[in-house]
């Protein structure tokens, strides 16, 4: 098995390699990643040492047409998993710009360079936020409509549709996942649980935005890496499968959860102003995945935030490098708007 897994120096996509090359002996990996804010090399450091012979690191752009079709051709790509995006609500709030160039136009440039290359199979990583917000009951399965209310979950949304017409004008072998909201090693702190941990552990106040009755749906990040290896050797081309963790928690009860296992005291907590188009509700059936994969989650979301916290605790170096001054500048900024 030969891929080219994008970005791969970001969250999801650095559990992804771990996972796969220490599971698949067989596995050759580029990993192509722009080094965005959100990229962070330690995180894949260990695997130039660990598999010199089957991992590459390609510094890159996946809207650079040149740069894709040469890795594709020089590394007789047979697979791409296309995790690279600008990921964060936020920051499309603040600024929509860069989610439409890499998110849509940047997907377009990797589907139709692996087309002209003949992919046999192309993995796209969405969410399930392009399917809008859900009251108090019900769940999201992979027929539910289309309705992304924020400017991330839109292009989000824009570049499921063109995979979609690249199978059916195409035939092209893409496959799309779609995920509910990960947590696990090596997130980048303005997520809401590594940020709650990273504030809880310097005491700082842990903003909650508006009412904190907003659900999500949280999965083990290890659980959505199996699901997206699931999808790469036994998907059906053409189709969508949702993924999920079976752990509907009120934001507010993650945050207490946070503040009980770190020994912190529940007076850190802030409530801010809400932020503007905020999901009330996410939750996935993911059925079709237990069905036509075998997918389980394997960890409940109290035995995934202990492994989290401690895994927080013993790599401060880490939750360090990623915090620049551009990091700093971002969150004070987004903070003072909202206290
Ligand atoms: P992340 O922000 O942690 O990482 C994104 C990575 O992509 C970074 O390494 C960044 O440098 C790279 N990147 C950004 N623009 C690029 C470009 N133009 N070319 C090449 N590389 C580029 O994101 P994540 O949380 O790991 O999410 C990965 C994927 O999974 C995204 O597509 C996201 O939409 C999706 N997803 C995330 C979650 C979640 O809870 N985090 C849930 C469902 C789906
Ligand atoms: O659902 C999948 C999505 O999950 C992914 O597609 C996105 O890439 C990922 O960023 C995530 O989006 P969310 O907006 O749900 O995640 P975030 O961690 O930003 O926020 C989770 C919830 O916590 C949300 O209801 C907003 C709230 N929140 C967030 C932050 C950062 C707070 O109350 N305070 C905060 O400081």
């Amino acid at each position: 098995m030969r891929l080219l897994v994008t970005g791969g120096c970001g969250f999801i996509g650095a559990n992804f390699l771990h996972h796969l090359l220490g599971t698949h002996d067989n596995a050759f990996v580029v990993n192509l990643d722009k080094l965005t804010y959100a990229g962070n090399p330690l995180s894949v450091k260990a695997l130039e040492d660990r598999y010199p012979e089957r991992y590459v690191f390609a510094h890159g752009d996946i809207g650079d047409q040149d740069l894709v079709m040469g890795l594709l051709e020089g590394h007789q790509i047979e697979a791409v998993v296309n995790f690279a995006a600008e990921s964060h609500v936020d920051r499309s709030i603040s600024d929509p710009a860069p989610f439409v160039t890499t998110n849509v136009m940047g997907t377009q440039v990797l589907l139709e360079c692996a087309r002209q290359h003949k992919i046999e199979r192309f993995v796209h990583i969405s969410t399930d936020e392009v399917y809008g917000s859900l009251g108090p009951e019900g769940a999201f399965s992979e027929t539910t409509p289309l309705a992304p209310n924020s400017p991330y979950s839109a292009s989000k949304a824009s570049a499921d549709l063109l995979c979609r017409a690249y199978f059916k004008t195409y035939n092209f072998p893409v496959l799309v996942t779609r995920c509910s909201n990960n947590y696990g090693p090596y997130q980048f702190p303005e997520k809401l649980i590594p940020l709650m941990i990273q504030k809880a552990g310097a005491n700082e106040p842990l903003p909650v935005y508006g009412d904190g009755q907003h659900v999500r749906d949280w999965i083990y990040v290890l659980d959505h890496c199996r699901g997206v290896e699931l999808t790469l050797t036994k998907g059906k081309e053409g189709k969508v499968y949702n993924f999920g963790g079976a752990s509907e928690l009120p934001n507010i009860e993650v945050v207490k959860t946070i503040l009980t296992a770190l020994g912190k005291d529940e007076s850190l907590i802030r409530y801010v102003k809400d932020r503007p188009g905020h999901d009330r509700r996410y939750a996935m059936d993911y059925s079709l995945a237990e069905k036509e994969l075998g997918f389980v989650p394997e960890f409940d979301f109290s035995r995934g935030i202990a492994e989290t916290i401690a895994w927080y605790e013993a790599n401060q170096d880490w939750m360090e490098s990623v915090q620049s001054g551009a990091y700093r500048e971002f969150m004070s900024r987004w903070y003072k708007e909202r206290v």
